[in-house]
């Protein structure tokens, strides 16, 4: 096996080497000066199992042709088979048509992924399960949930706990972390009556006296969190923590946060947290590089992936 990484998160790429103990084949990524890149990779690669491991997480649009040219050199190389490894698959919002002529990126992003060279592809919570149905390739769908249990459990002034689904459409994710913490879900149900008037929040489930624990795939500007906790807290909540897979963190989604009612949110490495991630009083990250690592070495050696989460 060899493992590549692009530039989107040196970090996490490091920290699964170092768990699978084989070193990042050399591999050198750089720009022209009119931002075109360009990537050569320094060692034979004939007849490896190639592991490319890149988020296409901020800026997007470069660690995806970034993703894309690394594929593309590996399938030039001879490599025997290409995986891509997407710890946070960007686009994935984009997953079907919200309005008359809008295209479904999610989908566009799966076939440049696959017509690029890869032969599978390894990603971390999906936005939607059924993107893996926008690959032609076999698709692993890697649950951050074993994580989150774990901490969780090590945090033991969470006793009353009590797992939200900050939208309707997060139930399914929501309740696989009850399930597994044994805790009750209840729902936030967020609806605009008419076109114009402000949103309504109405939260299904008793919450009185109970440590909310919000989860989610995405934190993005951090407005669907920060307006949960505040309901949450009006009707009677007595903590309200997030745990969240990818914290895309934009805009002023950090001091948001630091501001909000949530007494901490955890999210994952998926995404390389930069400076004011890490200097945030109110944000922690747990790694997923051993999670990651053992799925990568679990398809190298032909064994099962699904019983990771059994
Ligand atoms: C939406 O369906 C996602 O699961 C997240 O809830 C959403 O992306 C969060 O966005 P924001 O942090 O901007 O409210």
């Amino acid at each position: 096996m060899k493992l590549v990484a692009g530039n989107s998160n040196r970090a996490l790429a490091e920290a699964i080497s170092g768990y699978l103990k084989v070193p990042l084949s050399a591999c050198l990524v750089r720009r022209f000066a009119d931002q075109e890149i360009f990537v050569e990779i320094q060692e034979n690669i004939r007849g490896e199992d190639l592991f490319i491991i890149q988020s296409t997480s901020y800026p997007a649009n470069d660690n995806l042709m970034e993703l894309l040219i690394l594929i593309d050199a590996a399938r030039r190389s001879s490599a025997r088979r290409i995986t891509a490894v997407v710890p946070y698959f960007g686009y994935a919002r984009q997953d079907r048509k919200t309005s008359a002529r809008t295209p479904i990126s999610a989908k566009l992003v799966a076939n440049l992924i696959t017509r690029a060279g890869a032969d599978r592809v390894l990603t971390l919570d999906l936005h939607a399960g059924q993107i893996q149905g926008f690959f032609d390739i076999p698709t692993d769908n890697l649950f951050s949930v074993p994580v989150m249990v774990r901490d969780i459990e090590d945090h033991n002034d969470i006793g009353n706990a009590m797992v939200i689904s900050p939208d309707v459409g997060g139930v399914v994710r929501a309740r696989l972390l009850a399930s597994r913490i044994d805790a009750p879900l209840a729902i936030v149900d967020k609806r605009r009556e008419r076109p114009g008037e402000s949103e309504v929040m109405n939260i299904i489930g008793d919450v009185e006296g109970r440590d909310c624990i919000l989860f989610d795939d995405i934190v993005d500007s951090g407005g669907t969190l920060c307006n949960a906790a505040e309901v949450l807290h009006e009707r009677g909540a007595k903590s309200v923590r997030a745990y969240i897979t990818h914290g895309v963190l934009s805009g002023g989604a950090v001091a948001r946060v630091a501001a909000s009612r949530l007494r901490e949110l955890v999210i994952t490495d998926s995404i390389e947290p930069n400076a004011a991630v890490l200097a945030s009083p109110n944000i922690r990250v747990l790694t997923i590089a051993p999670l990651i690592g053992e799925a990568i070495s679990r398809t190298a050696h032909e064994k099962s992936v699904s019983s990771l989460f059994d």
